[in-house]
């Protein structure tokens, strides 16, 4: 498939990001909700995750026994769920010409692996291109929140965190300003969200872009 025909397809697909708790599966839900009253057809991933394969990648991603993991290995394994979960189903349905809301995306990688644990950006991006053959998505909603407010609404959740969750406020940190450089450097796909404010005027703000981005009504 050619790179034109991709970016014809990723009209119709849109991510989330942002920190652990930083709000995007209640705006990923409260987004589905609305478009189901309008009947579009769409479908809602889950990084890593949403296909067998990457399901039982995530198992493995996501155990805290697996504490010894290298943050190589952790990469491979992000990008070998990622790429089942495009060529399996993100592709084929967006061929089909639904419409497709992705819970975390390739810039998760970037942010985490490549900022957070310090492996090379350049080459993170090349790992994200090969494993999504190159599909990105039309809008990227980040959540953004600092890391200590991460760190007190995980807490307040009391939650004992997953192994991704276990980390340190520095390494939030650095996560949290990697996604803000990938904003900086992609104004056009990213739409910064002030993840403190209330969950409904975020939604609403993500309707108006959202809505005007697929042709849907703005009410
Ligand atoms: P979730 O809490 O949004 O389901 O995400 C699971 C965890 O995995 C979260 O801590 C973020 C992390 N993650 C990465 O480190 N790299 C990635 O590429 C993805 C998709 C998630």
């Amino acid at each position: 498939m050619s790179a034109n025909q991709f970016s014809q397809l990723a009209g119709k697909f849109i991510s989330f990001e942002g920190l652990d708790f930083c709000g995007k599966s209640t705006q990923v839900r409260l987004l589905a909700q609305r478009l189901e009253k309008l009947n579009v057809t769409f479908q809602v991933v889950r990084e890593p995750g949403g296909t067998k394969i990457s399901e039982a990648i995530r198992q493995i991603l996501l155990e805290p026994v697996n504490g010894e993991m290298h943050p190589r290995a952790e990469i491979l394994l992000f990008e070998a769920a990622r790429a089942q979960l495009v060529h399996e189903k993100l592709l084929p349905w967006l061929q089909g010409g639904g419409f497709l809301i992705a819970d975390r995306f390739f810039d998760s990688t970037t942010a985490y692996q490549g900022y957070g644990r310090n492996l090379d950006i350049a080459f993170v991006r090349q790992l994200n291109q090969f494993a999504t053959s190159h599909l990105v998505p039309a809008r990227t909603f980040l959540l953004d929140i600092p890391a200590e407010e991460s760190e007190r609404r995980r807490r307040q959740a009391g939650q004992a965190g997953d192994r991704m969750e276990s980390g340190d406020l520095e390494l939030y940190r650095r996560i949290r300003e990697g996604f803000l450089a990938l904003a900086a450097q992609e104004p056009e796909r990213f739409v910064i969200l002030n993840g403190l404010l209330p969950i409904d005027q975020l939604h609403h703000q993500i309707w108006a872009e959202v809505s005007r981005l697929w042709g849907l009504p703005a009410r």
